[in-house]
């Protein structure tokens, strides 16, 4: 038996491919373009270990993908592969639209004609989880109840429109074709790996560099933050016991505004690392706000807990103090990440928000 995982160097595809092999000896192909967001960094510890394949490479490419398809036999797919992003969604939408609807459209059709001919026993035991997020709902008022499975999609960037698309795509070919599909929709992660032009570790990175923390407009959106590991637990929970063509919601209970998880940060590096200059809170800056930014996710994850029995392991405080702590054990990696490509982003995100 053999997993096939796409974008498994990205941040939760890695997570999620070293989860596995610490918890299973069940292969995986790992297939992944390795654009900026991608890393065989991450994977390091697998070098040699013959339960990993990684195969560089688009999702967007059938015949690579049939290919893949037909020499190693998969029982599931797991779908990680996407432009993740919003801020770069709204810079340059193209590349959503390619990866995330047209790639998951060539992923869907390849995994159709490989499922089609498997013999019938395999072909009931066969799974495409397809790994969505908690954006697609759009944006919740302040005393709303949490998103339920069955909120209204209304995406509001390019990225979650991009990633609404895809997981229409993937309720269509369950039920036109009959794909055994589950699809999860989750809550912003942290943790191990995180490429810092996202919140959490950018504040890090840029704390420790004496840079300023931008904060977008007034910091008070709320976001759900789920340690990445839980993450992966419970997609192996959907992917083992989910049933076909439902969608499940994963998230922490852990609600908070952007400025609190920035003065939480700041506050653990003061601990941790602190510095000559002062509170790291000093660097806090306001800057202009991102356009159409959603005020607010929360996720109801009462259906995983109730049917799966899922329950995230890490509390906020304890994964967060965790994350922290392993940028400050990984200043290699760091280093390694911020390449002529990351400056350039920089610039061009943040040079016009001043
Ligand atoms: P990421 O940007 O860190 O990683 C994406 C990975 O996909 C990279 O390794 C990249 O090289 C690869 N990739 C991109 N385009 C590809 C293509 N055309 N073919 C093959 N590989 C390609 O993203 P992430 O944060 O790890 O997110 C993984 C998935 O989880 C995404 O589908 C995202 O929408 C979803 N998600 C993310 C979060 C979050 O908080 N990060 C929350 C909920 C859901
Ligand atoms: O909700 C799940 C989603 O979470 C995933 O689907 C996405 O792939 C993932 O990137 C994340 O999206 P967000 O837009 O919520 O994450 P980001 O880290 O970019 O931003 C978190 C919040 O922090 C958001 O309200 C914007 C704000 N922010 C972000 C950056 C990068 C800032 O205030 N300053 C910043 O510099």
């Amino acid at each position: 038996m053999t997993i096939l995982v796409t974008g498994g160097a990205g941040f939760i595809g890695s997570n999620f491919v070293l989860d596995w092999l610490a918890q299973s000896d069940e292969p995986v192909v790992n297939l992944d373009l390795l654009t900026y967001a991608g890393n065989l960094q991450n994977l390091a510890s697998l070098q040699g270990d013959a339960r990993h394949v990684f195969v560089q490479g688009d999702i967007g490419d059938r015949v690579l993908v049939d290919g893949l398809l037909a020499t190693h036999k998969p029982r599931a797919v797991l779908h990680f592969a996407a432009e993740s992003h919003v801020d770069r969604s709204i810079h340059g939408p193209g590349a959503f639209i390619k990866t995330n609807v047209e790639g998951t459209f060539t992923l869907l059709e390849a995994t159709r004609a490989y499922w089609q001919a498997l013999p019938e026993a395999e072909r009931g035991a066969f799974r495409f989880h397809h790994v969505s997020t908690d954006e697609v709902y759009g944006s919740l008022a302040p005393d709303a109840p949490a998103f339920t499975e069955t909120h209204p999609y209304e995406p509001n960037s390019p990225y979650s429109a991009s990633k609404a698309a895809s997981d229409h795509l993937v309720r269509a070919w369950h039920h036109t074709y009959g794909l055994p599909v589950v699809t999860t929709n989750c809550s912003n992660n942290y943790g191990p790996w995180h490429f810092p032009e996202k919140l959490i570790p950018l504040m890090i990175v840029n704390a420790l560099a004496g840079k300023p923390l931008p904060v977008y407009g007034d910091g008070r959106q709320v976001r759900d933050w789920l340690y990445v590991s839980d993450h992966c637990s419970a997609i192996r929970a959907v992917l083992a016991g989910g049933r076909l063509g439902e969608t499940y919601n994963i998230g922490g209970w852990n609600e908070k505004a952007n400025i609190e998880i920035v003065h939480t940060v700041c506050a653990l590096l003061d601990e941790l690392r602190p510095s000559a200059e002062g509170p790291y809170a000093r660097l806090i800056t306001h800057v202009k706000d991102r356009p159409g930014h959603d005020r607010r996710y929360a996720i109801d994850a009462r259906k995983i807990e109730l049917e799966l029995g899922w329950r995230p392991a890490e509390t906020f405080g304890t994964g967060i103090r965790k994350t922290v702590q392993w940028y400050l054990d990984h200043a290699d990696w760091v280093a390694n990440v911020q390449s002529g490509g990351y400056r350039e982003w920089l610039t061009t995100n943040y040079a016009a928000r001043a």
